[in-house]
């Protein structure tokens, strides 16, 4: 079986990685991939966008590629799916109509509601005086929500009145493009947020291991939201129970919906949570996708082939697919950016000490990484994603900061404080 993988992070190399663990997947091919996944044996790079559809089909068609996996958001809401499924190409991840799921977040605010789904109150505006208005008679605080994909970027979580009308003001200026021309202003829910990926071939859906990542670039969850910047995995907050409810009253009733609408969604649909201080889970947003890095610290604990379960979705035999089986253990990932991010960063930087970090079984996942001539450089500003399975996190946690004490590039920086939740020697902050 060949694959063709798209997307150029590390959640593409993760998949990749997986995906070869079988000795069924004989040749993968990542668009564009990166430095991690040049190296992977059986693996190549081909230099396509993944915005070039017509490219990706022919050489999917030229290379009887049987199953085309789609790592990120924007080739999904710009109809990759509908373009190869027209092609009778395997694909794997929602077509242009369920990445809106995603891809606004007016139209999933919506869908909640059709479905009552729990999730934080919300009005749609398409003016900054009424969106301000609203703002003031509300109070703080607030969230203020850019309606289209702006890159992890259009979510302001206002603390006060004053940020909420920036964010209102700088999002109808044109900050977003039309992105922005539409806000979602949302009640403020406090707990703890958790990741739950579900992989659903439009009539079954499945989650896979609960996750939690960690936003935020600085230590103790402060500063600027980042794509996020370490993750761990099985979330013990999220027990067997509570996991029950929310295939129950979350999960089901989106792909119910979404069939009901005619959206036939093969993929994953990924339900970022905020699980209350009362212990009740309400959607924060839906993704289209598998996230990032959630993925490097889920597909390490699964036992079950990868290329099975997502064929399972493609050709809707998810409801007869055996249970998924996992290894005990947990899994826990720090990532190592560059310094700046999510501001403006610098790319070029010489990367070594990967194979001393590896020699342990640590696994580095690239996530913006190139191959050049003087060697491996940073491309990116999420540059690598150091990622360890042990019997427990506190073992894993330090396997993972040992590894990276190996790694070196010019303006490495990284939370020393990933997984404080889930470490003995970080109890709850
Ligand atoms: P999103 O881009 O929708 O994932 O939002 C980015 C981050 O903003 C989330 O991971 C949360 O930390 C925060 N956030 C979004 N919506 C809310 C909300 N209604 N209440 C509190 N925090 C939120
Ligand atoms: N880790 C957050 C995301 O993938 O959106």
């Amino acid at each position: 079986m060949k694959v063709l993988v798209v997307g150029n992070g590390g959640r593409e190399h993760a998949l990749a990685w997986k995906l070869l663990e079988s000795g069924k997947v004989k040749q993968i091919t990542c668009v564009p991939g990166n430095g991690g996944t040049a190296a992977l044996p059986r693996c190549q790079n081909i230099a396509l966008g993944v915005n070039d559809f017509e490219g990706i089909a022919r050489f999917a068609l030229v290379n009887n590629v049987s199953l085309v996996v789609v790592g990120p958001e924007v080739p999904l809401a710009a109809g990759i799916t509908n373009y190869l499924q027209d092609q009778k190409i395997p694909v794997f991840g929602p077509t242009r109509q369920g990445a809106q799921i995603e891809a606004s977040k007016a139209w999933a605010k919506a869908l909640m509601l059709e479905a009552q789904i729990p999730t934080a109150k919300a009005v749609v505006f398409n003016n900054a005086e009424a969106a301000t208005a609203y703002v003031k008679a509300q109070g703080a605080p607030i969230v203020v929500k850019a309606d289209g994909l702006a890159a992890g970027k259009g979510v302001t979580v206002a603390a006060t009145v004053a940020e909420a009308e920036q964010a209102i003001a700088a999002s109808f200026g044109g900050q977003f493009g039309a992105a922005g021309q539409t806000v979602v202003i949302e009640e403020c829910l406090t707990g703890q947020e958790v990741s739950i990926l579900a992989v659903t071939d439009g009539l079954t859906i499945r989650p896979l291991l609960p996750a939690q990542d960690h936003k935020q670039i600085g230590v103790g969850d402060t500063g600027a939201n980042t794509g996020g910047m370490g993750a761990y995995a099985p979330a013990p907050l999220v027990t067997p129970e509570l996991l029950a409810r929310i295939q129950r009253e979350i999960l089901e009733p989106a792909i119910a919906l979404l069939r009901h609408k005619g959206i036939d969604y093969r993929g994953v649909l990924y339900a970022g949570l905020m699980i209350t201080p009362a212990g009740d889970p309400k959607v924060i947003e839906f993704n289209c996708r598998f996230g990032d890095p959630e993925t490097q610290v889920v597909l390490p604990l699964l036992s079950t082939p990868l290329e099975d379960l997502l064929l399972a979705c493609v050709e809707q035999r998810l409801a007869d697919f055996p249970p998924l089986e996992w290894k005990a253990g947990a899994c826990a990932c720090v990532v190592a950016a560059a310094e700046g991010y999510p501001g403006e960063y610098q790319k070029g930087a010489l990367i070594t000490g990967i194979n001393a970090a590896e020699a342990d079984g640590t696994l580095v996942f690239h996530a913006g990484t190139q191959v050049k001539p003087q060697g491996l450089v940073s491309d990116g500003g999420r540059v690598l994603c150091v990622t360890a399975v042990a019997d427990e996190f506190d073992a894993a946690f330090a396997q993972v900061y040992a590894a990276l004490s190996q790694i070196h590039f010019d303006g490495i920086y990284f939370r020393s404080d990933i997984g404080h939740r889930v470490r003995r020697s970080h109890a709850v902050l």
